[in-house]
């Protein structure tokens, strides 16, 4: 960037009007009421939408319970069932027979279901689970791919309390054992196979390995949903066939009252260290963001289609598929297939298919199919009528602004806001974004709080910091739809996200922030852990480093950063010392392939390192540390700036940069 476009003003999109007139929060005076409201009452403020959003079985007397800081409990003596809210609720107000679900498959055939039909289908899987013994407060894994039944499995578990884990079926074997021993899921949910850019990929083989694997004896039951008909290995003892578990089951079922702490579900995410961490949701706190965020972030109305393109595996999905846009009677699109098949026009086709209003997707597809439309005029969006879009939204990484304005030129056609949402599998919903009727957007910024959070940002002593000076993104109170603990492991917990750094008073976002010196807005600067976002996936390097050196027979040291990546957002880069002297040319490519197989192996697909670089060492200090921040430059290809005079072994560096 040149001098003179740092000190330019930044481009404000303002909404126009007309947004403004229809939108659910409506201007700026209208935002700041509510900021002011939550301000002056927080418990009250966000009680009356807890009232307002959600069906409450039993009415909650008592909002906040701070009383065991950090673990924080939102209208504890409520019960509820997230399910009702989502279905049977809707059918009661009379949308019965509307569209909840518009499934398209990878091969483009279309399955719509309607309310009633999604509750009818939600009953009998979750009678079928109570067949199979589960109960409210059992653990169900589900590894299935996009599909209607992935979306009624995670709602027939609320609707019977019992806690789901969805495990993204780009996981491992390995991934997925882990999964299921450190939940003790008494079932599993999985498909025979799944299909993606017109292949077919394994899921029922994969979870059969995984229970080889040892440490999954809680698991007693899986069950198989056909989706491609493909042979797979049957344990009759283990193993029912979906269908058979499905017949004779009643489409009604009972909802399970429970409180409105019970876990709804945990979704494994990547930490600094260590192995990932099951992020624990609450049922009542989760449902109410999830149903305020999408109605005032989406400007959710009766005839919207909305469409949230993440899968049911990341929090996203979770949110923003499973539960924001049922639990408000929403119709919304569920795509089992993958952008760029049958071509990278994919995306723009259903959404003029089936008139999509609200489209929600990530940075780096929309940056690949920039890269794709610019090399193929046939597949890019101007060949498709997308005049239904009326709002767009970005999410899982920053966008930077050049993604941004041609995704709001040639998709949103200059006339749809984007929502450029910042939040993470631990906050349950948007903690900072624009409000598509209020907030002038800049490209690259998620400007302002969601009414309500108390975002800051932050020195290391917990001081906030004056606007235009960058520091530490934190939430000064707790809200509704936080994390309540990392399953099994509470000190973890409060370690990562309560750090004593701040006294315990400050939920640390693990990202940097600064805010605009005008106008306040945020700007996410990045994380400030070892986690990396690979195209909006969350990688812990420390996880990556383990599968590497689990590689005993090759491997005997290794250190992995991130770097920038023009599609992906970061890269993974590897740096590897070898128990063998340094390979180079075809034996260093064989070698490097080897590992990215075994990374697959170990976590799954969506961690093999870009880059691999074979060194006789590490840039250690003399201490033993390995100095990341220099292998940072090494892997940007930066000459090395900083001080390496506490390096033990400077000439290591020029080695490193080398690509074999
Ligand atoms: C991390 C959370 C939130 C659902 C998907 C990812 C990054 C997320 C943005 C954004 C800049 C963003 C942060 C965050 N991130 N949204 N709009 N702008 N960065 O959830 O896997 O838990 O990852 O994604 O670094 O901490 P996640």
């Amino acid at each position: 960037m040149s001098g003179a476009e740092t000190t330019q003003e930044p481009k404000l999109y303002h909404p126009s009007e007309a947004t403004v007139a229809a939108a659910h929060v409506s201007g700026m005076e209208a935002y700041q009421k509510l900021c002011a409201e939550a301000e002056a009452d927080y418990e009250g403020y966000w009680a009356r939408l807890a009232r307002d959003l959600i069906s409450w079985k039993t009415p909650f007397t008592k909002v906040l319970n701070q009383d065991n800081a950090p673990f924080f409990k939102w209208f504890e003596d409520g019960t509820l069932n997230a399910s009702y809210n989502c279905l049977d609720r809707n059918v009661e107000r009379g949308l019965g027979d509307k569209t909840a679900i518009i499934f398209e498959a990878d091969g483009g055939e279309v399955t719509k279901v309607t309310y009633s039909e999604l509750l009818a289908r939600t009953c009998r899987l979750a009678n079928a689970l109570k067949a199979q013994g589960v109960k409210k407060g059992d653990r169900v894994v589900i590894y299935i791919s996009m599909s209607i039944d992935g979306v009624a499995a995670m709602q027939a578990c609320a609707r019977i309390g019992a806690t789901h884990s969805v495990v993204f079926g780009g996981f491992s074997a390995q991934s997925l054992r882990d999964r299921i021993e450190d939940t003790q899921a008494k079932v599993i949910i999985t498909a025979d196979q799944q299909v993606r850019g017109g292949k077919s990929l394994p899921l029922k083989a994969i979870v059969d390995e995984a229970l080889t694997l040892g440490g999954c004896d809680s698991a007693q039951k899986v069950l198989i949903v056909k989706r491609t008909g493909a042979e797979v290995g049957f344990n009759p003892e283990r193993d029912v066939w979906m269908d058979d578990a499905l017949a004779g089951q009643s489409d009604s079922c009972e909802p399970e009252w429970v409180e409105a702490e019970h876990p709804l579900f945990l979704l494994y995410t990547s930490g600094s260290t260590g192995k990932p961490k099951g992020v624990q949701h609450s049922t009542g706190g989760y449902l109410l963001h999830a149903a305020l965020t999408t109605k005032w972030t989406f400007d959710l109305k009766a005839d919207d289609v909305f469409w949230c393109t993440a899968d049911i595996g990341w929090v996203t999905g979770h949110t923003y598929i499973t539960y924001g846009p049922l639990a408000l009677g929403g119709t919304e699109i569920v795509f089992e297939g993958v952008p760029t098949y049958p071509d990278a026009g994919r995306f723009w086709k259903m959404i003029q298919d089936h008139k999509v209003s609200i489209f929600y997707t990530a940075p780096t597809a929309i940056r690949s199919l920039i890269k794709a439309a610019e090399g193929n005029e046939a597949v890019h969006p101007k060949q498709y009528d997308l005049s239904s879009l009326r709002l767009l939204g970005s999410v899982g990484e920053p966008i930077n602004p050049a993604a941004w304005e041609w995704y709001h030129q040639h998709v949103g056609g200059g006339r749809c806001p984007i929502v450029d949402t910042f939040w993470q599998t631990e906050t349950g919903g948007h903690m900072i974004t624009p409000l598509p009727g209020v907030t002038p957007m800049v490209p690259g910024s998620c400007t302002l709080p969601f009414p309500g959070i108390q975002a800051a940002v932050v020195d290391e002593t917990g001081k906030e910091v004056p606007w235009g000076q960058g520091g530490i993104l934190v939430v000064k109170k707790p809200w509704p739809s936080m994390i309540r603990t990392i399953w099994g492991d509470p000190e973890r917990f409060k370690k990562s996200y309560y750090p004593e750094d701040f006294k315990g008073q400050l939920y640390l976002a693990g990202d940097g922030a600064i805010r605009d010196a005008k106008t306040g807005y945020f700007t996410i600067t990045g994380r400030i852990d070892d986690v990396l976002n690979v195209s909006g996936h969350r990688m812990g390097t420390m996880e990556i480093e383990s599968a590497l050196v689990s590689c005993t027979e090759l491997v005997a040291e290794a250190a992995v950063v991130g770097r920038p990546d023009d599609t992906t957002g970061e890269a993974i880069c590897a740096f590897v010392v070898l128990k063998r002297p340094r390979p180079s040319g075809d034996e260093a490519k064989a070698i490097a392939k080897q590992l990215r197989d075994h990374i697959s192996k170990e976590i799954g697909p969506i961690a093999k390192p870009k880059d691999i670089r074979f060194g006789d060492n590490l840039p250690k200090t003399r201490s033993g540390k390995i100095m990341r921040r220099l292998l940072r430059s090494v892997a940007k290809g930066e000459a090395v700036t900083q001080d390496t005079s506490t390096l033990e072994n400077p000439a290591i560096l020029e080695q490193l940069g080398q690509a074999y």
